[in-house]
C-alpha cells in the first residue's frame, strides 16, 4: 500500500468492510435448513482461509493468502483443496458486489465474519492483500498442506498397538510438525489452531474420503474437540469395520483404502446421526509428547483455546502479507 491514508480514505474502506462483512453474513445463513451439512457455509469459509494461508513458506516468503493463487493450477487441483471451489463459489456474488476487494482479503475476511458469529473469537481483520492477476496467474505447487494419514496410510487396522494407536504414527506427527514449522508456526500454536480449526464442520467421502465431524454441535465455538479428544475412546476404522456386531454409521464410514477413528460405541448405545470421528492428523495431538502438553491446557480452559486459537488464525491468515513484509523490511 505505501503512504498514509486521509482519515475520509479511512472511513470509505471502513464502510465498504462493513457492507460487506454484513453480505458474508448472508451468505453464510443461504445454508440454513437443508441446503448444506449443519445449516451454515461458515466451516468451508474456515477451511478456505486455512488452506489459502497453510500453503506459506517462511524461507522463501512464497505462498499463503496475499494473492488468492488457489485460483489457479496447481493449486486448484491439490487434492488437499478438494470441495473448495464450493466455497470459492459462494464468496464470486460479492466479489462482483464490490470489485475494488481482493479475492485474498474476501476469503480471510469470509472466515473471521463466520468465527465472530459463531461465539469464536473476534479477530481485527487487516485488508491490504493483492491478488495476483488472472493473466499467467500460477498457483502454489502442491504437497505444502498437510495429509491426514501421512506415511501410515497403507496399514491395515490390525496395525496397531493395545491403545489404537496406528503403527507408524509417528510419521504423520512428524509430518504435521514439519509443516506448520515450515510456515513459522510453533508447535503449540499448531495444536491451538488444530484444537479450534476441527471444532467446526465435517469430513466429506466426496472430498477427502473421510466422513463424520469431530464435534456434536460443529457450528458453535467450544473446546469441545480437546476435551473429547483426552476423555473419549477413540477407535481405529476402515470402510467395513463393525462395531458391536454393526456396520459403522454411515456418518462416520471413511470410504474403502481411508482410516480414521470414531467414538467407541458402548454396550447399550447405538449409532445415531451425532457420532464424531478423528483424522490419525487429529490423534497425533493426545500421542504426541511434544502436543499433549498444550492439548490438556486447551480441553481443560476453553477461554485460554479461544484467546491463542484466535491469536493463531490471524497469524497464519497475514503470514507474507504486503504490511508483514513491510515490518521485517524496515527492522
Ligand atoms: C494437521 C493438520 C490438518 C489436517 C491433516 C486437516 C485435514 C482435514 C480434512 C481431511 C478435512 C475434511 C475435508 C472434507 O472432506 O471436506 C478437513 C476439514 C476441515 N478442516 Fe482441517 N486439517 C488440518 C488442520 C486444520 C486447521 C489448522 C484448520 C483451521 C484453523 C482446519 C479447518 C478445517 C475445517 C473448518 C474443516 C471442515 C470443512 C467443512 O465443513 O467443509 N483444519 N481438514
Amino acid at each position: 500500500m505505501g503512504g498514509f491514508l486521509t482519515a475520509e480514505r479511512i472511513t470509505e474502506e471502513q464502510d465498504l468492510w462493513s457492507k460487506v462483512k454484513d453480505d458474508i453474513i448472508k451468505t453464510i445463513a443461504q445454508a440454513e435448513g437443508d441446503a448444506h451439512d449443519d445449516g451454515s457455509y461458515g466451516p468451508l469459509f474456515i477451511r478456505l482461509a486455512w488452506h489459502s494461508s497453510g500453503t506459506y513458506e517462511a524461507e522463501s516468503g512464497t505462498g499463503g493468502s496475499n494473492g488468492a493463487t488457489m485460483r489457479f493450477e496447481p493449486e486448484t487441483s491439490d487434492p488437499e483443496n478438494a470441495g473448495l471451489d464450493k466455497a470459492r463459489k459462494l464468496l464470486e456474488p460479492l466479489k462482483e458486489k464490490y470489485p475494488t476487494i481482493s479475492y485474498s482479503d474476501l476469503w480471510i475476511c469470509a472466515a473471521y465474519v463466520f468465527l465472530k458469529e459463531s461465539g469464536g473469537p473476534s479477530l481485527e481483520f487487516h485488508s491490504g492483500r493483492v491478488d495476483v492477476p488472472e493473466a499467467g496467474g500460477e498457483g502454489v505447487e502442491n504437497g505444502r498442506l498437510p495429509a491426514a494419514e501421512y506415511g501410515v496410510k497403507d496399514k491395515t487396522i490390525e496395525d496397531k498397538d493395545e491403545e489404537e494407536r496406528v503403527n507408524n504414527w509417528q510419521a504423520t506427527a512428524e509430518h504435521v510438525k514439519q509443516i506448520f514449522t515450515r510456515m513459522g508456526l510453533s508447535l503449540r500454536e499448531a495444536c491451538a489452531l488444530i484444537c479450534g480449526g476441527h471444532l467446526y464442520g465435517r469430513c466429506h467421502r466426496e472430498n477427502s474420503g473421510y466422513a463424520g465431524k469431530w464435534v456434536t454441535e460443529p457450528t458453535v465455538w467450544s473446546n469441545e474437540y480437546a476435551a473429547d479428544m483426552i476423555e473419549d475412546t477413540w477407535v481405529f476404522i476402515n470402510n467395513h469395520s463393525k462395531m458391536l456386531g454393526k456396520d459403522i454409521h454411515e456418518e462416520v464410514c471413511p470410504v474403502a483404502g481411508n482410516k480414521q477413528y470414531v467414538k467407541k460405541l458402548e454396550e447399550d448405545d447405538s449409532w445415531d446421526e451425532d457420532q464424531q470421528m478423528m483424522l490419525v492428523a487429529d490423534m497425533i495431538l493426545l500421542w504426541d509428547d511434544e502436543f499433549n502438553p498444550h492439548l490438556k491446557e486447551f480441553a481443560e480452559d476453553s477461554d485460554l483455546l479461544k484467546k491463542e486459537f484466535g491469536e493463531a488464525f490471524k497469524k497464519l491468515t497475514e503470514l507474507g502479507c504486503p504490511w508483514k513484509k513491510e515490518v521485517v523490511e524496515e527492522n
